[in-house]
């Protein structure tokens, strides 16, 4: 039977060109597509650009363009990073696309419908910037002016006819929810925090705006366009076709498996977004994961405070399964972190230079002069040997487990661990001393010819490129990586030639002024 998933990123909002919180949110969620595709899942991995709303009609003013036409030129730079941070994402949406103008209207119907919907007047604060109604004890001033505590986004007032959405009316049914699916808002930490807010008691949210137009329209009411936000979550189902009850995508891949999102915006995914799903029958995602901010010093690195490291800059000068690798394993999954060039130049060295790149280069120069340039024939393994491959087999089911629950931090320790010990085993069992026992020095050759197997396969979801290089050695392709044979440690056909590869990572000559 057919395992599918389904993942997301945020679909971001075209009014900067992308920096490198984006890049960790795609990179992130890239990571887990990959895994369970190499796990014998089908995967659906969608991201996009959110381009409605008061936020990006204004950015397009100040450049004095066409709002659909501004649109149209960042978007492009989104679906460019997609290409140059090699993400495998099966679709890119955009919410000015019909086919998602479409599912926002129908879902708006179905809320009416329910009688989740009315109309009355809004009045109260606003910040087009994170495009967010805040209540009056989530505002503060700031030398003279408004600011939103949470996001010190500036606010402004608003006092408009506006259709509203019951949300009130969907408190007791979300505490349930939270309580049926304890794993539904991850990271544990980010839990109580939304429990405590809808607890607190949860006002009818404002879903409608009648003072700009970009925007789709309410369905009935030319003077509304839709809430922006609600606009935007409908994304990860306009993209399965919604409402088209025949469609396969919907009907393989929803509820989706997980929505990868920063911890801005968990409050929409966590509590609105679920309450939009209920109110309209439809099941909620089943797992949404608020990882953390990539700071730059103590500040969110944001387009709106300029403090932004650009990812193409980085890429350019060391390659993107670098930084792949560096966001991955340096912030840990789910807190905040800090990143530096310095940082990022001691990582490529470290271990992707010395501990992977070399004991690939090292055990293939070894082969390619003591063992015929083919995989070792006769071969008898010893205690040492099944010490260090079947950690694999060992752990291949915790593996499993861990990514179910998005714990990246355990996954990048083992395939440090296990590169520290290939390395070790190397030196340690001296195959270069062993030129009289040849069954010795073919054992231990094909041993940590197989650990480069599967260590490869493990690093092929954070650094894809370099591992599908690497897997050159062998003759493996791609879409032959199967992360179920990291169990089978004599998955390397004997005799069969092995292949020199090129450097994979260069070491970076660091400068100690
Ligand atoms: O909020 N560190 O779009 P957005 C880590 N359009 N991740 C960061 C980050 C940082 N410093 N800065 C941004 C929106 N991100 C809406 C989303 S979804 C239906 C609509 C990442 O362009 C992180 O995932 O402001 C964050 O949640 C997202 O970009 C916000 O992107
Ligand atoms: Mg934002």
């Amino acid at each position: 039977m057919t395992k599918y998933f389904y993942i997301t990123t945020p679909i971001y909002y075209p009014s900067g060109k992308p920096h490198m919180g984006h890049a960790y949110s795609s990179i992130v969620a890239d990571f887990f597509a990959r895994f369970k595709r190499i796990d014998g899942f089908q995967v659906h991995f969608l991201t996009g650009t959110d381009e409605h709303g008061l936020k990006i009609q204004r950015a397009a003013e100040k450049e004095g363009m066409d709002t659909l036409k501004f649109c149209d030129t960042i978007s492009q730079t989104f679906k460019n990073l997609s290409k140059t941070l090699n993400l495998s994402n099966t679709d890119f949406i955009r919410t000015t696309e019909k086919r998602h103008l479409k599912s926002v209207q129908y879902l708006w119907n179905e809320l009416a419908k329910n009688d989740d919907i009315y109309l009355s007047k809004y009045s109260g604060w606003y910040s087009v910037s994170d495009e967010a109604f805040y209540n009056e004890d989530e505002i503060e001033e700031n030398n003279g002016k408004k600011i939103a505590i949470s996001s010190k986004s500036l606010v402004e007032w608003v006092d408009e006819e506006s259709f509203f959405f019951r949300l009130s009316k969907w408190e007791k049914p979300l505490l349930n929810f939270y309580e049926k699916n304890p794993q539904f808002i991850s990271p544990e930490s980010r839990k109580n925090e939304v429990i405590s807010f809808v607890k607190s008691g949860l006002k009818d949210l404002s879903v409608s705006r009648k003072s700009f137009s970009w925007g789709i329209k309410v369905p009935g009411n030319k003077d509304h366009v839709i809430y922006v936000w609600l606009d935007a979550l409908t994304n990860y189902l306009s993209a399965l076709n919604y409402p088209d009850k025949n469609d396969k995508l919907l009907n393989n891949f929803w509820p989706a498996s997980l929505h990868i999102i920063g911890k801005d915006i968990l409050r929409f995914h966590a509590i609105y977004w679920p309450a939009f799903l209920l109110a309209a029958k439809i099941k909620p995602p089943l797992r949404v994961y608020g990882h953390g901010w990539i700071l730059s010093g103590d500040e969110k690195m944001s387009k709106s405070k300029g403090n932004i490291l650009d990812p193409i800059d980085i890429i350019e000068n060391y390659g993107i399964d670098a930084l792949r690798y560096y966001l991955i394993k340096e912030v840990s999954f789910g807190n905040d972190g800090n990143i530096s060039q310095e940082r990022l130049e001691d990582c490529i060295n470290s271990d992707l230079a010395n501990n992977f790149g070399n004991l690939c280069q090292r055990v293939v120069a070894f082969s390619l002069k003591n063992c015929d340039g083919k995989i070792p024939n006769k071969i008898e393994f010893h205690s040492d040997d099944l010490k260090i491959l079947d950690k694999f087999k060992n752990n291949l089911n915790t593996i499993r487990e861990k990514i179910d629950n998005q714990d990246i931090n355990f996954y990048i320790d083992f395939i440090v661990n296990s590169l520290f010990e290939a390395n070790k085993y190397f030196n340690d069992q001296e195959p270069w001393k062993k030129k009289d026992d040849l069954i010795r020095l073919n054992t231990i050759v094909y041993t940590t010819l197989e650990i480069v197997r599967k260590i490869s396969y493990l690093l092929y979801p954070i650094i894809p490129e370099s591992s599908v290089k690497a897997l050159k050695i062998f003759n493996i392709n791609e879409k032959d990586i199967d992360f179920s044979s990291i169990e089978n440690n004599e998955f390397l056909i004997k005799d069969k030639k092995i292949n020199k590869i090129d450097i994979l990572f260069k070491k970076i000559e660091k400068n100690n002024d």
